[in-house]
């Protein structure tokens, strides 16, 4: 049976609404509240965006986003060809390392994906490591991708679900073979921190860090057989819905961190609980085209359209609330 796609903020999550300020629920009580028309305007988002630079960088998962905010945006381009919506280095759209850069050339608008898992740089580890460690994650110094970010108007980042052990951590040069992935998880945190701090404009530039998208592999591991390919409604009852994943504390925890000092217009974008009822917006065992019908099936990542379109409505939502524009 197919599965039905819904990709509105759902009616449920509507807590209330007057005029144009909607609350929104994220679920368990929880609430944000948003300037929201209702609908997503592509048409208005572009003209907002007009001359900006819009970028998100995670791991795949952050990929789905930025594809999904691609085909937001492509609704309010007339005539949508190859020439006006395009890769500014012709790569194709297909799984990559790097980034992509994607540009709407009527509103010279560019929305980029970096492909970064961990955020900080992963690679070999200091000379005279222990020989057992292969590679090291740094917890101190985050990517250099980051010195593309430079001036972008609206940065969207995710990590986490790469963030589990097995993993050795460097700082200050040095493996550091008692940090826990948890500590390291933070010390990236406060890297990015550090480096949003430092180098971008909080007058004009929006970011937001994404909440940890849940993942539903019944009956086993992604490994070992798990589906969900039998999910093909949202779950209803609360109670069957996972508690808040560990990985969220330190990544709000940060958000509220930089709020506190003087950076204003950065925001935790929280779609954990309300995508917990999503089990049946995966792939599972309907993959790309050519997967052998044994590969194990997909319940992390997203069908689109689909759960994505609705972060991404948050996302807009958040914006307005900002006041976004770019005014260039
Ligand atoms: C995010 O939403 C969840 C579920 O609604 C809520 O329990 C949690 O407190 C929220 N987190 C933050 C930092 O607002
Ligand atoms: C969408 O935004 C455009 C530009 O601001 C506006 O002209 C249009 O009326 C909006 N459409 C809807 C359905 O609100
Ligand atoms: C296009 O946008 C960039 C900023 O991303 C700006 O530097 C450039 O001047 C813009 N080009 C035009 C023709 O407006
Ligand atoms: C759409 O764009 C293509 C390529 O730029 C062009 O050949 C075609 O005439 C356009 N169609 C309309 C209706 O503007
Ligand atoms: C290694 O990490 C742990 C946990 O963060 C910390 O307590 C310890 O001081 C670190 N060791 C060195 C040599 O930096
Ligand atoms: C879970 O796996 C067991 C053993 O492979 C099987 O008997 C059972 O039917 C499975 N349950 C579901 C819900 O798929």
């Amino acid at each position: 049976m197919a599965k039905t796609a819904r990709f509105l903020i759902p009616a449920s999550a509507v807590a209330g609404t007057a005029g144009l300020t909607w609350t929104i629920s994220t679920g368990a009580g929880s609430h944000v509240t948003v300037t929201y028309p209702g609908t997503f305007n592509a048409t208005d988002f572009l003209e907002r965006a007009r001359n900006g630079r819009i970028v998100f960088a995670g791991d795949s998962i952050g990929r789905n986003q930025w594809e999904s905010f691609l085909c937001m945006l492509a609704q309010g381009v007339s005539n949508a060809s190859a020439a006006a919506i395009y890769e500014v280095n012709g790569k194709p759209i297909s799984k990559h390392r790097g980034f992509l850069v994607m540009r709407f050339r009527d509103y010279n608008l560019t929305v980029e994906y970096y492909r970064l898992p961990f955020l900080v740089i992963i690679g070999r580890p200091p000379r005279g490591s222990p020989p057992e460690v292969k590679m090291a994650i740094k917890v101190d110094q985050l990517h250099w991708f980051s010195k593309r970010w430079v001036g972008a108007d609206v940065l969207v980042f995710n990590a986490g679900h790469w963030w589990n052990e097995g993993h050795y951590f460097e700082e200050n040069g040095e493996i550091n073979k008692t940090m826990g992935v948890m500590e390291a998880f933070q010390r990236s945190l406060q890297t990015w921190r550090k480096w949003v701090t430092e180098n971008l404009d909080p007058e004009t530039s929006h970011v937001f860090f994404r909440s940890y998208s849940p993942a539903h592999y019944r009956n086993g591991t992604w490994k070992d057989g798990g589906h969900c390919d039998l999910d093909l409604q949202p779950e209803t009852n609360s109670k069957l819905v996972a508690p808040e994943p560990a990985n969220n504390r330190p990544i709000s925890e940060v958000i509220t961190e930089m709020r506190q000092g003087n950076y204003k217009r950065v925001e935790y974008l929280n779609i954990t609980h309300l995508t917990e009822y999503r089990s049946d917006g995966h792939p599972s065992r309907y993959r790309e085209p050519g997967t052998p019908p044994d590969a194990p099936q997909d319940c992390s990542h997203w069908c689109l359209p689909g759960i994505p379109d609705v972060w991404n409505e948050i996302l807009y939502a958040h914006l307005l609330s900002m006041g976004f524009r770019t005014n260039r």
